[in-house]
């Protein structure tokens, strides 16, 4: 009996309504649920559309220092490679295979997804998807 109450405090109006043989078409949704998925999709891996400055002198970026090196910076969902002394170039992280983001590597032209070992070249004509980028010393301005 006191599943029975639980059950029917707790269950969407429509649903109850329906067990009782009363048809009623209704989203069980409330104005939480829209929060929910608000936070869901900050979460889901969007870039930010703000540009985004990095100082690549600090430790976390210091990879981007030298000709060859990058990064994948999970926290923004970009892959960072550095080309030349003037150039940094950005990606969107998200694999064009799957949508995976993570298990990157570089070999200095490419980057190689683990996943399924998928290859994207580093150039902004290829599968992916280049932010616009401008360095000014240390300081890396991305544009989303
Ligand atoms: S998800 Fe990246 S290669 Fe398949």
């Amino acid at each position: 009996m006191n599943q029975r109450r639980t059950f029917l405090k707790t269950a969407c109006k429509p649903i109850v309504l329906a067990t009782l043989g009363i048809p009623l078409i209704q989203a069980c949704s409330t104005e939480d649920d829209s929060l929910e998925n608000a936070d869901i999709d900050s979460l889901s891996g969007s870039a930010p559309n703000e540009p985004l400055t990095l100082d690549l002198s600090s430790g976390s970026f210091a990879a981007l220092l030298e000709v060859g090196g990058w990064l994948n910076y999970t926290a923004k969902n970009i892959l960072l490679v550095r080309i030349s002394e003037a150039e940094v170039r950005v990606f969107d992280n998200k694999c064009p295979h799957q949508g995976n983001r993570d298990k990157w590597s570089y070999n200095g032209s490419k980057f190689t997804c683990g996943h399924h070992n998928n290859s994207y070249a580093d150039t902004c004509s290829g599968s992916l998807t280049c932010y616009k980028a401008s360095l000014e010393g240390t300081i890396l301005t991305i544009t989303f």
